[in-house]
């Protein structure tokens, strides 16, 4: 057996996420369960899990590079299927402002916001949104991040949605995190088209869209479907002529009322509906008969301080979640997944494992990568964290706000942390 490459994990006191069994969306009971093996080992090679196991390693492996656990804890890397790393520059005044009674809607409407972050995007060169971007990216590799969806939409105009897409192509290429594009330029109207909406939906699907779909710098094609933003008819119309060009619907619905997003994203066979902040029974019932995946992110109701989505309600009528961290400059900038399931604990009732089954396994199919991450199975890459000083997966979300990751393997290569 060649030994290239070769890493073997001993002295894992648990290792979470392992999955025998063909992948299938955990929901209802499933939902709450986890996989545990006790006294673990796990050996990889060519960033791939070929084995794992428990008691001592085989003695074939005795001559390969290891990595000791020291009877911590074991898991898959988070995925985190939502996300807008790519922005120009901080928005801390803003943040100030609400402190101050302002709220995020009227900040919007007032031209701030995503258009504030719009206007600085199109002086902003690949190069420094590149490396700006970067930094986010290592910081959530820190927290043990190791798959990323990333939205463009602070461009809002042609040549701008497409550098922002450009980036997002670069860091794919670049580091060894597995990402995922998404086109969001229905992430609000630019204020030149405020009176004329029908010119800049135009622009979107007759212009922007053919280029995104015909460069390939998108898997995904994403439209804020909300109060103050866009109408049902709008997204619609978006996401059929998207998925003309094969870019298929994700949806931002319902985080500031009940926009009749969720249903327009379940008529549009949307992958994901995002945010869900206000859903009522109706929500749920549509969801429960789609395959449309909901995706609840906590931390957008943390910081922006607007109600959590009803996560535990959503899970006892049958659904199952995702969890992801919507890092952007307005509404979250973090991307910590580990505080992202402290909330869904803490603030939304999820029991540990049903917040680590949101993060991981059920995260994967959101971004449509289930067969190679989201679980410690055999032939999958091998994207695994290491918390050496825990004894339990419930101790990552109760130490909330500490990062309690020690090693973090990406593809099999140890990343810094
Ligand atoms: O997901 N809700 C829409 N878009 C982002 C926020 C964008 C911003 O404020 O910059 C979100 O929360
Ligand atoms: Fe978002």
């Amino acid at each position: 057996m060649s030994q290239n490459n070769a890493i073997l994990i001993t002295n894992i006191g648990r290792c979470y996420g392992i999955s025998e069994s063909p992948y299938s969306f955990k929901k209802g009971k499933d939902f709450s369960h986890v996989e545990v093996l006790e006294n673990a080992w796990i050996y990889i090679q060519s960033g791939r899990i070929v084995e794992y196991g428990t008691g001592h390693p085989p003695q074939q492996y005795s001559a390969i590079k290891t990595l000791d656990a020291k009877g911590g804890i074991a898991l898959p890397s988070y995925v985190d299927t939502h996300t807008h790393i790519v922005f120009p520059k901080s928005r801390h005044e803003e943040y100030v402002m609400r402190i101050k009674g302002k709220s995020y809607e009227e900040i919007a409407k007032a031209g701030g916001g995503i258009l504030n972050s719009a206007k600085a995007m199109q002086h902003a060169s690949v190069e420094e949104l590149y490396q700006a971007s970067k930094l986010r990216l290592n910081s959530m590799i820190a927290h043990g991040t190791g798959v990323v969806e990333i939205k463009s939409g602070y461009g809002l105009t042609k040549e701008s949605e497409i550098k922002m897409l450009e980036v997002i192509q670069l860091l794919k290429e670049e580091t060894d995190v597995c990402i995922k594009a998404t086109f969001l330029g229905a992430h609000a109207i630019p204020l030149e088209y405020k009176s004329n909406r029908a010119a800049y939906i135009d622009l979107l699907i007759n212009e922007m869209l053919p280029e995104v779909a015909q460069r390939n710098l998108a898997e995904y094609c994403d439209v804020f479907c909300d109060e103050g933003f866009f109408t049902i008819d709008e997204t619609r119309l978006i996401l059929n002529a998207a998925n003309q060009y094969g870019l298929k619907p994700k949806i931002h619905a319902n985080e500031l009322g009940v926009s009749g997003g969720v249903q327009v994203g379940v008529e549009c066979d949307a992958i994901s509906v995002d945010h869900l902040e206000c859903t009522t029974e109706k929500e749920w019932e549509a969801l429960a008969g789609s395959k449309t995946i909901p995706t609840l992110l906590p931390g957008t109701s943390f910081f922006l301080g607007i109600p959590f989505g009803a996560a535990r309600e959503m899970i006892d009528y049958g659904l199952g979640l995702v969890l992801a961290s919507d890092f952007n400059p307005g509404s979250t900038p973090s991307g910590d997944m580990q505080f992202v399931q402290s909330l869904g604990c803490i603030k939304m009732k999820m029991t540990p494992e049903e917040a680590f089954n949101a993060v991981t396994y059920n995260a994967a199919a959101a971004l449509e990568c289930q067969h190679d991450y989201g679980s410690i199975t055999k032939g999958k890459i091998a994207n695994i964290q290491i918390h050496d000083n825990l004894s339990d997966l419930s101790q990552i979300s109760y130490y909330y706000g500490q990062n309690t990751l020690t090693h973090h393997l990406i593809n099999g290569k140890l990343q810094l942390v």
